[in-house]
């Protein structure tokens, strides 16, 4: 009794006697419409009032202000914070409630009408004076972006805390002297250094590297130095230290700590420093001291590293609840499409149908380095050649010699030819060049290929030439034919050579030679298979059935990158794309290869109609990569306008009424393209130029924005700076139709942003493209780790399409042919579409886009739930600083949407889990549901299962007939899979 009345006394107390005091540190991290924001807050509570500072972080903007009107009552808490913004004052209001054990708090965060977003604060323990706990060992693997297990069964974090450089991997090398290969699979190199914070005291520091790159063929051909915590290694050499390549070394470094870190610096001397995977085991208990890290960021890692976190368990069965009764807006009906350019043999090696490399011989020209100030825009700049150059990819046959010739050359864009002398040809020894393709030149059977080139002669050849595709070791002859009738002038011939009931193969070339002696001269040697669809100089059928599987709705051209090119010279010149193949001079790509444009504008927009995709065209916006160049707003940059205009009426104008209309008709397209969107320029968020590094997009956005507004009222105009970058470099000056966002993340990051949108303004005028993502898992094409990422990320975009109108993924393609080395197929890893000479499949990310994009409706409806399962998730220190606090990261996504025609209503759900996930889903508002429905279904049976060019189908979805289906009903969704759910209504 005496018990009961306390209790009754202490539940009638106020509850701000029982809460916990706050003052201290609370840090919270969340995604907002102006990217990813770090704040930090220090709060002093005197009774039930609240004073403090939030100090924020986004991308390189640093901010701090004052607390105002600051409460504390029991477990909630409230304050604002002002932001000045353009000369406005805006309030972010922020209504918080304390969790039970005190150290956390969630806040409703309300930037003025802007948005509103739930995000989380958690208390920074402070550091204890004494006894700070052993650090367990950390392992790091270097260049990867998942966890790794070697083989005793220790984890390996992903990598992190490294400053600078870059990663990469070579998935199937092997490596001696290791039990444990898969540490040295991958690489971190050309760092400055990696820091990881640690406890002070005694640790060892052992380093393990591996020489894995093929361009390395001996000693001394890298060599650099590295420090750790004060004990330096100079001239560091792996291929000594090992006894050659593909060996495993371990140094192990005895260190001592005293300030809180440990750090290692590198130093190249010889190419540059690598690093395979680093390892800190704690010797000592530590010390503690002002500077180390507090607790929870030194030993965050460690436990990540020795155990997988214990996944927070829902407190009840798992529910989804779909109302469909309300509609909650409308899906984009342009919501899904491609992006594309020429990276990773994209067309070239790629979706264009050319199977001669280096066709024009320009792949050797050396480019004439120009600045944007005395680069004329119209004017068309010669390559040059150095003298006695053998072209790449061609070699001699027979007793041939062969050199590239600028002095004959068949027009000034093509200024170059193939010079061969045949003097050692006679009737049985035949004389000439080969050309191995794009890593081969398929063959395939009953099939008919194109051949045609232009050539010349001197006076005394008799001829005939000899074109034929061969077998690389000389056995066999596929197809040949006989051309005769060369002159002394340049003239264009043609054959079709067709093949017999072969078996398909692509260690073939083609040869052109001849048993005459004599001198001559090709240009423009060009070799198609059938085309789909049948088209002149088109593209390759199974790849392009591929993408018609997707059911693009627009296709984002020329780039990325491609538009931009590294300078004036080397962007992609539209003018210089249009017309006769061999009156295009082609131009060098920034993924470091020759680009001969005969994949041009023309053909970009034929891509589309042949898909039925709408063009989004990118335009030059007077900035190139890096040290290319920019030219700011003003007359200057007239020209370039001048030429964009020029381009959208190329693509929209009238045939008989426009002049670039009437160019497209004699180009063989009269009827013009049906167009929505210009997007200006690409990523000009890395123009940085300027006192303040804000760089000059605004400035130049505007003075295109205008031109296109004024001469096409009708398009919509996108900014290519995104919210997601830093608000400095927005663009203010106009309100642009669309904002483009670009997200390479991983998994996990995925995840963490997949209810990004759900918070973002639904009354501002400019919308979102997200013109760039991948879940950036597995190479050289994405695993299904990759594929459940993307996934959660596409819940968000369709959930919120009302806002997020367009989406395209990038990279599109890889040419898997050759993974590494000199001249690699693939510049950049985790793209969509795999292929090689002969053959091409759809990675795990493919099928889970075909799905989400063939099958959705056009109403959004409301959903919610309950008790979805969480895991712990540890985020990575941004640019090696340390780890912020573990987030909980929800296991489960989903989004509901109906078709208004049919009534079927599209459930998808996404288990990212390693475990069935049993669900119950309610829907409230449909009419009666079919008992019948049908589910198609992605799953892996781990996150890296698969596909490649020899297992394409590994993971494809399938479909399975669903019954029980009512208003309320459960299903088991099986671990790591996508399902969608065809729902229909009577
Ligand atoms: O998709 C690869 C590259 O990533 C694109 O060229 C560029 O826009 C981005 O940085």
């Amino acid at each position: 009794m005496k018990n009961l009345t306390l209790l009754l006394a202490l539940a009638a107390l106020p509850l701000s006697i029982l809460a916990a005091d706050i003052t201290g540190t609370w840090k919270s991290e969340f995604e907002s419409q102006i990217g990813h924001q770090l704040y930090t807050f220090t709060f002093k509570q005197d009774g039930s009032k609240l004073t403090g500072k939030a100090n924020s972080e986004a991308g390189d903007r640093k901010r701090e202000a004052e607390l105002k009107e600051g409460k504390v009552d029991g477990e909630t808490i409230s304050f604002v914070e002002m932001l000045s913004i353009q000369d406005r004052e805006i309030r972010i209001n922020y209504m918080g409630k304390l969790s039970a054990d005190a150290n956390e708090i969630r806040f409703t965060r309300e930037v003025g009408d802007f948005g509103k977003a739930e995000i989380v604060a958690r208390r920074e323990p402070t550091a204890p004076a004494t006894g700070v706990p052993t650090a367990k060992t950390i392992r790091i693997k270097a260049g990867k972006s998942e966890p790794v297990k070697d083989a005793e069964g220790n984890v390996w974090l992903a990598d992190q805390g490294f400053e600078g450089g870059q990663t990469i991997e070579r998935p199937d090398i092997q490596i001696a002297n290791t039990k444990s290969p898969d540490l040295y699979r991958s690489e971190h190199y050309s760092m400055d250094s990696f820091s990881w914070p640690v406890p002070n005291g005694k640790y060892t520091v052992k380093l393990h590297f591996a020489e894995t790159f093929e361009g390395i063929t001996g000693p001394g051909q890298r060599v650099f130095s590295f420090n750790v915590q004060g004990k330096e290694f100079k001239d560091f050499d792996v291929w000594v230290k090992a006894g050659g390549p593909l060996k495993a070394y371990v140094e192990t470094v005895p260190v001592e700590v005293t300030d809180g870190k440990i750090k290692v610096t590198f130093t190249p001397k010889v190419e540059n420093p690598q690093i395979c995977a680093i390892e800190i085991i704690s010797q000592s208990s530590g010390v503690a001291s002002a500077a180390a890290p507090s607790a929870a960021t030194a030993n965050a890692p460690a436990a990540a590293a020795n155990a997988t976190p214990a996944p927070i368990l829902p407190s009840g069965p798992t529910v989804l609840k779909i109302d469909a009764g309300k509609v909650v807006g409308k899906v984009s009906s342009t919501l899904y499409g491609l992006m594309t350019e020429e990276i990773n043999f994209a067309y070239e090696g790629g979706l264009y149908g050319e199977l001669i490399r280096n066709r024009s011989f320009k792949a050797d020209a050396a480019v004439p380095r120009v600045s944007p100030d005395t680069y004329e825009a119209g004017k068309y700049l010669p390559v040059s050649f150095r003298p006695d150059t053998k072209p790449r990819y061609w070699t001699v046959v027979g007793g041939a010699s062969m050199v590239l010739d600028t002095n004959a050359p068949l027009n000034e864009f093509l200024n170059v030819s193939l010079k061969i002398e045949t003097s050692s040809a006679n009737s049985a020894a035949r004389a000439g060049v080969a050309n191995s393709g794009y890593w081969g030149i398929p063959v395939k059977p009953k099939t008919t290929y194109s051949l045609s080139f232009f050539a010349k002669a001197d006076a005394g050849f008799t001829g005939p030439v000899t074109v034929s595709i061969e077998s690389a070791d000389d056995k066999t002859t596929f197809a040949s034919a006989e051309i005769s009738g060369l002159t002394t002038a340049w003239k264009k011939f043609q054959a079709k050579l067709r093949t017999k009931d072969v078996p398909p193969s692509r260690e073939n070339v083609l040869k052109v030679t001849t048993r005459a002696p004599g001198t001559l001269w090709l240009q423009n040697v060009s070799l198609f298979p059938p085309t789909y669809k049948n088209r002149e100089n088109g593209n390759r059928a199974d790849i392009m059935e591929l993408l018609a599987a997707m059911k693009p709705r627009f296709l984002r051209f020329p780039g990325g990158n491609y538009l931009e090119g590294n300078a004036f010279n080397q962007r992609f010149n539209w003018k210089e794309t249009i017309g006769p193949l061999e009156r295009r001079p082609g131009h060098p790509s920034p993924w470091g290869y020759w680009s001969t444009d005969g994949f041009g504008l023309l053909e970009f927009a034929e891509w589309c109609e042949d898909l039925n995709m709408e063009p989004l065209l990118g335009v030059f916006a007077g900035y190139c990569l890096g040290q290319g160049g920019v030219i700011a707003a003003g007359p200057q940059l007239d020209p370039y306008v001048q030429e964009a205009l020029e381009e959208i009426e190329y693509l929209m104008g009238d045939a008989r009424t426009t002049r670039w209309g009437a160019q497209r008709a004699r180009d063989g397209h009269p009827k013009p393209f049906k167009m929505t969107y210009v997007e200006i320029g690409n990523e000009d968020w890395f123009d940085r130029s300027g006192p303040d590094r804000n760089g000059t997009y605004d400035g130049r956005f505007g003075q295109f924005f205008d031109a296109i507004r004024k001469k096409y009222p009708q398009l919509k105009a996108i900014s290519s700076c995104g919210y997601e970058q830093p608000l400095s470099l927005w663009v203010k000056s106009r309100t642009p139709d669309l904002v483009d966002e670009h997200y390479y993340r991983n998994m996990e990051e995925m995840m963490a942003q997949a209810f990004k949108y759900d918070s973002y303004s639904r009354t501002n005028a400019s919308k979102i493209f997200c013109g760039e993502w991948a879940t950036r898992v597995g190479s050289p094409t994405p695993n299904m780790s990759a594929a459940l990422g993307d996934s959660a990320w596409m819940t968000c975009m369709e959930r919120n399409s009302d806002i997020v109108l367009l989406s395209c993924y990038a990279p599109l393609f890889v040419n898997v042919s050759q993974l590494t080395g000199n001249g690699r197929s693939m510049q950049w890893s985790s793209d969509l579409i795999g292929y090689d000479a002969l053959r091409s499949y759809g990675s795990p990310a493919y099928y889970a886009q075909r799905m989400f994009s063939t099958m959705h409706g056009d109403e959004i409806l409301a959903t919610d739930s309950l008790n979805i399962s969480a895991r712990t998730w540890q985020r990575q220190g941004r640019r090696g600083g340390a780890a912020p606090a573990p987030e909980q990261l929800k296991e489960v996504f989903f989004v509901a949407t109906r078709e208004a025609r049919s009534g079927v209503i599209y459930l998808k759900v996404v288990n990212t889990a390693g475990s069935m996930k049993p669900i119950n889903i309610q829907i409230n508002g449909a009419p009666k549901l079919k008992e019948k429905a049908e589910a198609v279904v992605l799953a892996g049976k781990a996150l890296d299962d698969t596909n490649s060019i020899d297992k394409p189908e590994n993971v494809i979805p399938h479909t399975e007939t669903v019954t029980g289906i009512s208003s309320s009903f459960s299903r088991d969704f099986p671990p790591y899979s996508i399902t969608i759910l065809k729902l229909k209504t009577k």
